[in-house]
């Protein structure tokens, strides 16, 4: 794929494997995306859709016995096999990932201006002194109230926003041409997660920075992604423009999940639907299209032969029978 539109990041046939003693486990299976610069896609599926291991897979964060196929580019550099010493880098540099939990990626003994600032003396070979004064700058910035005072306080004394607005500040201090947002709202309430939501979309339209956000939530992509990619079972179903798979899911999967989510815009009768059946296992792949067993319309073709991503109706979609164009997905 060559980027006529200045691709940051291009991922090309991406498989993750695990070898278990319980067998093999395809978590992530031939995923193909792109993401320009000054773009947000969202990546959204169901819990163990392998949403987080594609990423992790991008970051060379994987765990040691998994085995990853295809590539994955930034800004032209393979990522996948580099050295690792390139890689770490790269990390925290140019591509940089807020993870689903702070607690956890935050080390708990350490004062938060510090752990910016550390950030800044590796990368960017600032003194302690200097990048100090840069860590109050980035609390700033991520409009961390009192920031000075933060600078000197543990993670565990900062409310769940502010810490997450800390993970922030450390992804942005060197500046990344690609960040990853791995769930950075879900154990957020609601008028926090808008303000998070709200600072990711102002930084990436001001840095031009590329952002892939992962997410169960459709309407966090409403609000923040250009691109949708959903995952199922390992694969894209279907990806394609934000505009066009919310308000015409061509794919089955895409139109359950909308019929599952709270949405704002839905009228406010419209009573929302669970999906029913539960998402294979990646133990024991299933034959023909993934969804079939849970699709209600599901003809013998679906449970023999796995349909392949084509374009329709200017989107990628994997399934043999597509929702119709004129079809709404509120109107369902
Ligand atoms: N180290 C590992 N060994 C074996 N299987 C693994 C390993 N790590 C992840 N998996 C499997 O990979 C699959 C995809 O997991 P992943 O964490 O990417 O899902 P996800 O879409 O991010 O889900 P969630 O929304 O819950 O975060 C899961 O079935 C998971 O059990
Ligand atoms: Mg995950």
């Amino acid at each position: 794929m060559t980027s006529a539109r200045s691709n940051v990041l291009e991922i090309e046939s991406l498989s993750v494997r695990y070898e278990t003693p319980d067998g093999a486990v395809q978590a992530v299976a031939d995923i193909s995306l792109e993401i320009a610069a000054g773009e947000c896609i969202g990546v959204v599926g169901e819990s163990g859709a392998g949403k987080s291991q594609a990423f992790l897979a991008v970051m060379g964060l994987l765990a040691p016995n998994a085995q990853v196929a295809g590539d994955a580019r930034l800004r032209g550099r393979e990522l996948l096999g580099a050295d690792p010493r390139a890689l770490r880098d790269l990390r925290g540099a140019e591509l940089a990932m807020i993870f689903q939990d702070p607690m956890t990626s935050l080390a708990p003994h350490i004062v938060v201006g510090d752990q910016i600032a550390e950030v800044l003396v590796v990368h960017k070979n600032m003194s302690w002194r200097e990048a100090r004064a840069q860590a109050l700058q980035l609390l700033e910035q991520a409009q961390v109230t009192d920031a000075a005072r933060r600078l000197t306080q543990y993670p565990h004394e900062l409310s769940g926003g502010m810490r997450q607005r800390v993970m922030i500040a450390i992804a942005l201090a060197c500046d990344p041409v690609m960040l990853i947002a791995d769930e950075p709202t879900t154990a957020l309430d609601v008028s926090v997660q808008a303000q998070i939501l709200s600072l990711l979309k102002r930084l990436m339209r001001e840095r031009g920075m590329a952002l892939a956000l992962i997410t169960h939530d459709l309407g966090v992509v409403a609000g923040l992604a250009d691109q949708v990619a959903v995952l199922y079972a390992g694969r894209i179903v279907e990806s394609g423009s934000v505009r066009k798979l919310l308000k015409n899911p061509s794919h089955p999967y895409t139109a359950a999940l909308l019929r599952s989510m709270p949405r704002i815009d839905a009228p406010v009768d419209e009573p929302l639907v669970a999906i029913g059946g539960q998402p294979p296992s990646p133990r024991q792949p299933i034959a023909g299209c993934p969804f079939h067993p849970r699709c209600a319309a599901a003809p013998s073709r679906c449970t023999t032969e796995r349909p392949e991503l084509r374009r329709i109706d200017g989107a990628q979609v994997a399934c043999h029978f597509p929702r119709s164009n004129s079809a709404s997905a509120i109107t369902l």
